[in-house]
């Protein structure tokens, strides 16, 4: 059961608080941001430690940029947007924990906040170097947890540095949590999910989980179908797929069908002779895609099929695109999972990554129960996974 402290069980007025968050965000090419949906989630933890006269240490991680500075994975664009919801200064420390670094933390103040330049420029970061960990620890009195979207990785500050001060969770860890952990131990019926996205390979396990143990129904989508389709012995002409899965996929069907789960495929695909929308279009029934065209999305039947059964269901749970949604001509399949998602009357999750962006680009955003700002974290969450960045916090009396 989950059961760990908050910012609500620790008094921290007057004191200093390591705030890891996930601020993770898309940039432009010009270093603008593209969706604040991690930085808007952590204002409520930030806000409730200023307003509880906290000072507050921030630190996130941006892109991958190995352990090297890289400036086109600056955090400076996050302190700009921090300063405009905040309303106050953020000033930043290049540092990390350099003696600039620590003489800003010796100074804050209740009520102010710093922000440390990209945790990940550092390499001691995401090889949980202890040293490095206990160094950041140093300069706080409490560590704070609300990085959901990177709480799957052991990494020195969203794990290491809770050996060395009490360690709690921000709200944002705690709703995601909660919503997620009841959709998934406790969901009401019929429960469906719908899984999509390019790798098969990285989502057999929730796959599983889901078919086997706890959905009624499981709707697939995306590229990921074509893996299941070449199993069946389907001709899926350039389209996407994982040959290394293609025998367990045909297992796992066959498992499926002697427990009496119900598997969905799509009955038909959107093809097109090139990846760009203005490539030669066609429907086909699924499993007779023509040689020189790949499958970009679901087609209109089994958009309208799946759309039938997303809407009388009670719980949903969705995570990877029906197809490349980012090109209008092969938007639809999404579109229509959105817009039945939406209408749920019931328990809706979004898992992340591209099914967020995509409900969120359709506007749906506020019709949906949870839209997780974890990709990766979320889908190690729904599969039953220990998180360490969970793990590691204090657990309640
Ligand atoms: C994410 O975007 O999924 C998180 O920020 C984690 O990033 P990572 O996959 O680079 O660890």
């Amino acid at each position: 059961m989950y059961n760990k402290k908050t910012v609500k069980d620790i008094d921290v007025s007057g004191k200093k608080v390591f705030l890891r968050c996930d601020f993770n965000v898309p940039l432009d090419e010009n270093g603008e941001i593209i969706d604040d949906i991690r930085i808007r989630g952590a204002l409520p933890t930030i806000r409730y430690l200023l307003e509880n006269n906290a000072s507050i240490i921030l630190c996130s991680h941006l892109g991958r940029p190995k352990g090297k500075v890289n400036p086109k994975m600056s955090l400076k664009p996050v302190a700009a947007a921090l300063e405009e919801f905040l309303h106050i200064k953020v000033p930043m420390a290049a540092d990390i924990n350099g003696p600039i670094a620590q003489m800003m933390a010796n100074g804050i103040k209740p009520g102010q906040v710093m922000l440390l330049e990209n945790i990940r420029f550092r390499p001691e970061e995401e090889a949980n170097d202890p040293e490095f960990a206990k160094s950041l620890a140093s300069m706080a009195d409490i560590f704070v947890n609300d990085a959901f979207g990177t709480a799957h990785r052991a990494h020195a500050t969203t794990a290491g540095i809770a050996d060395y001060l009490p360690s709690v969770s921000g709200f944002l860890i705690d709703t995601e949590v909660k919503a997620m952990g009841r959709a998934m131990n406790n969901p009401q019926h019929p429960f469906v999910a719908i899984l999509g996205g390019s790798k098969v390979s990285e989502k057999l396990k929730l796959i599983e989980k889901l078919l086997m143990e706890k959905c009624d129904t499981v709707l697939v989508v995306g590229a990921m179908s074509y893996t299941f389709r070449k199993a069946l012995g389907g001709n899926i002409g350039n389209s996407l797929y994982e040959e290394s899965m293609v025998e367990e996929m045909g297992k796992l069907m066959e498992r499926a069908k002697e427990q009496g789960c119900n598997l969905l495929l799509p009955v038909d695909n959107v093809v097109a002779d090139k990846f760009a929308n203005d490539a030669d279009i066609k429907v086909v029934p699924a499993g007779q895609i023509p040689d020189g065209y790949a499958g970009m999305d679901i087609g209109p039947a089994t958009a309208e099929m799946y759309a039938r059964i997303i809407e009388s269901a009670r719980t949903v749970v969705w995570n990877g695109p029906a197809g490349v949604f980012e090109m209008p001509n092969f938007a639809h399949g999404t579109e229509t999972i959105a817009e039945a998602v939406a209408k749920v009357r019931g328990v809706s999750i979004i898992g992340g990554g591209d099914s967020a962006a995509a409900i969120a680009k359709m506007g749906y955003s506020r019709y949906v129960t949870h839209i997780s700002t974890g990709g990766g974290a979320s889908l190690n969450f729904l599969q039953g996974n220990v998180l360490p960045g969970i793990a590691c916090l204090d657990d309640k009396e």
